[in-house]
């Protein structure tokens, strides 16, 4: 149950390359002009031991990791993130703005590294009991043209070496995963102009602002 001063929590998804950070921003515009209290975190990341575990997954100078491996310290990650910001943060009335959760491992470790939706499930029953995000934005783009952005962006991570077949099933388990619940995830076309892109991603927050009021 949403209690009615508990906090809403917003999550923005997509692959590479999709301009998440230019959108977070337009996100963290709207919730100020509405006066909502807020704050804006990320995964893996968003704690100490949440940042050095995400060092430890993107960087290229180790020995490959073991897919298992990645999917668990993903959700080490994420338990420290929830039991010491998340939870606190909506718990107090503030909504939080995660840029990539669950989502993310989905797309990623179970469709990416092809894993399988069942391992993900299962960890996430585990770490978050029934939390889920109220609203995940999911940006769209075909992965030759966001690898391309991310390639402009300088050195690669782990992730952003990765072919471009991976980076398919990557948005295919999003495509998937917002037709099993659109009402929660929402997809944008990041394809097109940033403009227009940002201009869907307010009237989206918008929108939710309006119906959870
Ligand atoms: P970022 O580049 O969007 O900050 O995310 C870091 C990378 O981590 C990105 O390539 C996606 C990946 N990732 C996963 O593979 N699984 C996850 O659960 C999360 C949160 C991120």
């Amino acid at each position: 149950m949403k209690g009615e001063g508990r906090g809403r929590f917003i999550t923005i998804e997509g692959g590479e390359g999709v301009g998440k950070t230019t959108n977070i921003e337009t996100l963290k515009q709207r919730l100020q002009h509405h006066g909502i209290k807020h704050g804006i975190t990320r995964e893996p990341g968003g704690t100490e031991l949440g940042e050095a575990i995400r060092d430890l997954l993107l960087r290229t100078d180790t020995t490959p990791l073991n897919s298992m491996a990645e999917l668990l310290l993903m959700f080490a990650a994420r338990a420290q993130h929830l039991a010491t910001v998340i939870e606190p943060q909506l718990a107090a009335g503030t909504w939080v703005v995660c840029d990539r959760f669950t989502d993310a491992t989905y797309a990623y470790q179970g469709g990416g590294r092809e894993l399988g939706a069942g391992a993900v499930a299962q960890l996430e029953q585990l770490v978050q009991g029934e939390l889920r995000p109220d609203l995940t934005i999911i940006l769209d783009i075909d992965p030759e043209q966001g690898l391309a952005r991310a390639r402009q962006r300088g050195e690669l991570d782990r992730f952003e070496q990765e072919h471009v077949e991976f980076f398919a099933r990557v948005r295919a388990t999003y495509q998937a995963r917002a037709q099993e619940e659109p009402e929660r995830c929402r997809i944008v076309d990041a394809g097109r102009p940033l403009a227009e892109v940002q201009a869907d991603v307010a009237a989206l927050i918008d929108g939710f602002i309006g119906s959870a009021k």
